[in-house]
């Protein structure tokens, strides 16, 4: 019988993507969301990608009682734990709202797993827990540094509340995925990264100023320490990022975690400024993007990429997806979005 794999905010960005990897390495996939950052049609595209008509149901892990039953109605024993609000910004105008949304569904899912008896789970932690680093490039040994926001501060809090939890109850298993700077979309561009409103982040900007509907894309500061003078990111392919998430759950289904509680960077290992991408996305597309210095955006670190070996040697992963096509791929998507040809 097929192993299942309970995907929470499986109709955002990753949460998608990821599935489509799930389903394609052979397991079965429930997905949940409740839709309040994400829509149905990813769910839709990923049906269509992989040919299956994965259940979804619309719940709020929020809401014990509904993903309770969720738990009842399918037979799973792994879940990857995306759902969860995402924007630095907004955390910190509406830190509460972080704190009861992030830190309240994870510990709902934890208790269920208690409960009823779920082994493994994979949570989508992040880079932003190293801060800005001394040393680069950051390993999993580098120590964590105070969140410089809300949103960083439930990560940080529910890698806690995750390794104290496997510690206590020793029929569960945990993994953390430090994500770097997730990009790009699926090759057959049916499911793709949908921010609401004006994009935070640069690679959403970018294509939509490629695509005519921003005027120019801001670069926030060319005084930083690096060679152009723009910040450096590690930016890992949405592909590449979804296919970890598959090796973690083998590695929990397979009984060959080290530890109940083990945390992985997920990066390419390279750093890239945002000038640098910039003219990738250029060469990779023919397409150029109207952009302006302004300065520093608050908040932002200078510049952070992975050491990726301890991933490479533990999950037998690595990204392998190239930045052009990467950044190709986020276009072709950003074009079926938009009608373009
Ligand atoms: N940037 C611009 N112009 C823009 C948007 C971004 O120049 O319009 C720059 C930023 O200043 C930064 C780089 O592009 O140097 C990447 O910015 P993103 O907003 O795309 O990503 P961040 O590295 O700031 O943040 C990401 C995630 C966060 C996470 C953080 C660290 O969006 O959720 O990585 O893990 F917390």
């Amino acid at each position: 019988m097929k192993e299942c794999v309970l995907v929470t905010g499986g109709a955002g960005y990753i949460g998608s993507h990821t599935t489509v990897e799930l389903i394609a390495a052979g397991y079965d996939v429930v997905i949940v969301d409740n839709l309040s950052n994400s829509e149905f049609k990813a769910v839709e595209g990923v049906r269509t990608i992989t040919g299956v008509d994965i259940p979804f149901e619309q719940v709020d892990c929020g809401d014990k009682e509904a993903l309770g039953r969720v738990f009842d109605r399918y037979k799973f024993n792994s879940i990857i734990h995306f759902a969860a609000s995402k924007a630095v910004g907004e955390s910190v105008e509406k830190p509460l709202l972080y704190y009861r949304n992030n830190l309240g569904s994870l510990i709902n899912v934890l208790e269920l797993m208690r409960d009823k008896g779920v082994r493994n789970l994979v949570f989508s932690s992040s880079c932003t827990v190293y801060g800005q680093p001394e040393v680069l490039p950051v390993t999993e040994q580098t120590p964590r540094q105070p969140a410089t926001s809300p949103y960083g501060n439930t990560k940080q809090i529910s890698e806690d509340i995750i390794r104290d939890t496997v510690a206590a109850y020793p029929a569960l298993y945990g993994i953390a995925l430090r994500y770097f700077n997730p990009i790009g979309a699926h090759p057959s561009a049916l499911i793709g990264e949908l921010p609401k409103g004006v994009p935070g982040n640069l690679v959403p900007y970018m294509t939509q100023t490629a695509a005519g509907l921003r005027e120019c894309l801001s670069v926030f500061g060319d005084d930083y320490n690096t060679p152009d003078g723009s910040a450096i990111r590690d930016y890992i392919d949405i592909t590449d990022l979804a296919r970890a998430h598959v090796v973690a759950v083998d590695r929990m289904v397979q009984g060959k975690s080290k530890s109940h509680y083990e945390f992985f960077n997920v990066g390419t290992g390279r750093g890239v400024s945002v000038l640098e991408l910039i003219a990738a996305f250029e060469r990779a597309t023919g397409v150029k993007v109207n952009h302006r210095i302004v300065g520093r955006r608050a908040g932002d670190i200078e510049k952070i990429w992975a050491d990726t070996t301890f991933a490479n040697q533990e999950l037998g992963w690595k990204a392998q997806r190239k930045l052009e096509d990467t950044l190709a791929s986020a276009w072709a998507w950003e074009k079926k979005l938009r009608g373009i040809q």
